[in-house]
C-alpha cells in the first residue's frame, strides 16, 4: 500500500472545505460521510494493493443529486473518484490522493423490465447478483457473470466493460448495453437511456462511456438486453495432460457442442493447488497439468446432456482428456464453477499478487506463463495461468510473500513487451485504472492515445473525473 511504489504527484485541485461539506449536505442530507472508520474500506482496493486518503464519501440516490454534486465539484475544481462495488483489479476504484469518493451504492433501483424483449433498465448501483436474481425470477439471465457478482455494481461493470464468464456466449457489454444515462463532469445529464436494439442516429455516444473507467462521466443508469434463461445448464470439468490438449479439447467442444457451448475456461495445476490449500476446495478429477471447465446452456436437458456426454467420450478416448466429470444438478454445477471462480480469492490469500490480464492468440496463450516461471525462478511463490480461454484471455498471476521492486522489475516491462510482440492486449478485460495506465502504448498507437487524451479534454476540461487513471500522464 506504499505510495512511493507509484511515483505520482497530486494535481492542483482544490481541497474540500467546510463550505463544500455544507453544500454537499444540502444536496444529499445525511449521506455525506466523513467518519474515518467508514472511509477506510473505500480508500483501499479489493486486492489491498493501493490506498488513497479521501476524507469524504458521498452517497447520492438519484441522477439529479449526482448532477448537482458534479456541478459543485466542477465549479470548485474538486476531484471526484466514482466508485461502485470496489472490486476493480487495476486500482481505478479508489482515490490516489484526497479525491472525493462518489459511491453508487444507494442508486440500486430497478427502473423497468420488459418481459417480452428482456430489456432491463436500472440504476447504476444495482449489485450484479441481485439483478441476476431479479431477472431469473422472470425467466431471463444477465448477459454477464463474474466471480465478483456479489459485490460489483452494474455501473462498475459497464464502466470497466467487464468481460467475465458468459462473454463467449453473449459477447461484450458493447453489444448488450442498449442505453446509458451519464452525468458529465460539469453536471450535465446526458440521457441516452434508450431501449432500442437498432439505432443508427449518428455517433454511438454510449460506447465512449463503456470501458471509460469513470474518467469521462458518471454512469447513473443502464439499459441492458437480457437473454432468456436457458432451460438446461450442464458443466463438465476435465483434466488435460498438456496445453496442446486443452486447445484441441476447445476445438472439439466448438465442433460438437455448437450453439449450446456457453463457457470454456481453463486453469493450471498450480491454481488447483491454491484453491485446495487456501479455500479447501476439492479437485473432483484426477490430478492433471491443466483443467478445463466446459458449460453448455440450451433448451433441452436430455439433448444437451447427451451431447456433452459424447464430447466427454470422444476426448477421453482420444487422450485429450485424462479424467472428467459432468454436473447437471445445480449444486454440483456451482461446486465445479467455484473451482474456477474462486482462484482470485485463493491467490489473494497466498500473498502479494502481481496481476496481468492479457489477450493473446490462443495457441501462444500459455507460453508466457512457462517463460515467466523460468525467468522469475524462486523469487515468486507461484506463477499461475488461468482464464477465459474461449475468449483468448489469459490471467497471468504471480504471487510473492510481499511486494518486491526487484520481482516487479523482472515482470515488467517484460510481460508487456512479450504481449505487444504477439499483437496482444495488455488489458483484456480489467481496464487500465491507476496501475496500468502507463502501459497503454503497448497496445495502442500514439495517434489513438492522443485522440483519447483529446476526448478526455473535451468531456472533462478540468480533469476532475478520476484523475491519475486510465490515460498515461504524457502521450
Ligand atoms: P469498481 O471497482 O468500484 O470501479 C471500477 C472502475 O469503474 C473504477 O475506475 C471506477 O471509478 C469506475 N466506476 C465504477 N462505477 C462507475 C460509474 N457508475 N460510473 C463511472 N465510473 C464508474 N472483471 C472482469 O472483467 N471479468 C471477470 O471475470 C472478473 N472477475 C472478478 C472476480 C473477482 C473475485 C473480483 C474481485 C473482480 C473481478 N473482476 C472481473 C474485476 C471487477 O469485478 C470488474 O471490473 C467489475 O466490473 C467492477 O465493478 P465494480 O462495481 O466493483 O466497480
Ligand atoms: C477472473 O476471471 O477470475 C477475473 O477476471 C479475476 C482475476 O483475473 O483474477
Ligand atoms: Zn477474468
Amino acid at each position: 500500500l506504499t505510495p512511493e511504489r507509484y511515483p505520482v504527484q497530486r494535481l492542483p485541485f482544490s481541497t474540500v472545505s467546510e463550505e463544500d461539506l455544507a453544500a454537499f449536505e444540502r444536496i444529499i442530507p445525511g449521506r455525506v460521510i466523513t467518519d474515518p472508520e467508514q472511509l477506510e474500506a473505500c480508500n483501499v482496493d479489493w486486492l489491498r494493493s493501493v490506498r488513497g486518503c479521501s476524507k469524504v464519501l458521498l452517497r447520492p440516490q438519484t441522477t439529479e443529486e449526482v448532477s448537482q454534486i458534479l456541478r459543485h465539484c466542477h465549479k470548485r475544481n474538486l476531484a471526484v473518484n466514482p466508485q461502485g462495488g470496489n472490486t476493480g483489479m487495476v486500482g481505478g476504484s479508489v482515490p490516489v490522493f484526497d479525491e472525493i469518493i462518489l459511491s453508487t451504492a444507494l442508486m440500486n433501483q430497478v427502473i423497468s423490465f420488459h418481459d417480452v424483449s428482456g430489456i432491463l433498465v436500472c440504476q447504476a448501483g444495482c449489485v450484479l447478483e441481485e439483478l441476476s436474481q431479479y431477472v431469473q425470477e422472470r425467466d431471463f439471465i444477465m448477459p454477464l457473470d463474474l466471480g465478483a457478482k456479489g459485490s460489483c455494481h452494474i455501473g462498475g461493470n459497464v464502466a470497466t466493460n467487464a468481460g467475465g464468464l458468459r462473454f463467449l456466449r453473449y459477447g461484450s457489454l458493447r453489444g448488450t448495453v442498449l442505453g446509458l444515462e451519464v452525468v458529465l463532469a460539469d453536471g450535465t445529464i446526458l440521457n441516452c437511456l434508450t431501449s432500442l436494439r437498432k439505432d443508427n442516429t449518428g455517433y454511438d455516444l454510449k460506447q465512449l462511456f463503456i470501458g471509460s473507467e469513470g474518467t469521462l462521466g458518471i454512469i447513473t443508469a443502464v439499459s441492458i438486453l437480457c437473454p432468456p434463461r436457458p432451460k438446461a445448464v450442464n458443466v463438465a470439468f476435465l483434466g488435460c495432460p498438456g496445453f496442446a490438449e486443452v486447445l484441441q479439447t476447445f476445438s472439439t467442444c466448438k465442433g460438437m457442442l455448437g450453439e449450446i457451448l456457453s463457457a470454456f475456461e481453463f486453469m493450471d495445476a498450480e491454481c488447483m493447488q491454491l484453491v485446495g490449500q487456501h479455500l479447501h476446495l476439492t479437485n473432483p478429477v484426477q490430478e492433471s497439468p491443466f483443467y478445463v471447465l466446459v458449460e453448455t446452456s440450451g433448451s433441452s436437458a436430455g439433448h444437451d446432456t447427451e451431447k456433452l456426454t459424447s464430447v466427454l467420450e470422444q476426448v477421453l478416448n482420444s487422450g485429450l482428456v485424462s479424467d472428467g466429470t459432468i454436473a447437471t444438478d445445480q449444486r454440483k454445477v456451482q461446486m465445479l464453477w467455484a473451482l474456477r471462480e474462486r482462484i482470485t480469492e485463493a491467490l489473494s490469500r497466498d500473498g502479494y499478487v502481481f496481476k496481468y490480464d492479457i489477450s493473446l492468440p490462443v495457441d501462444r496463450l500459455y507460453d508466457l506463463v512457462i517463460d515467466l516461471r523460468t525467468r522469475v525462478g524462486p523469487r515468486a511463490k507461484h506463477v499461475v495461468g488461468y482464464g477465459h480461454l474461449g475468449d483468448g484471455n489469459l490471467h497471468l498471476n504471480v504471487t510473492a510473500e510481499a511486494f518486491s521492486q526487484e520481482l516487479l522489475g523482472a515482470l515488467e516491462p517484460y510481460v508487456y513487451a512479450w504481449t505487444a510482440e504477439q499483437r496482444g492486449s495488455v488489458s483484456a478485460e480489467h481496464g487500465l485504472g491507476f496501475k496500468k495506465k502507463n502501459v497503454l502504448g503497448y497496445s495502442k498507437p500514439p495517434v489513438a492515445v492522443k485522440l483519447m487524451q483529446q476526448l478526455k479534454v473535451l468531456l472533462d476540461p478540468k480533469g476532475i473525473l478520476n484523475p491519475y487513471k486510465t490515460l498515461p500522464a504524457q502521450a
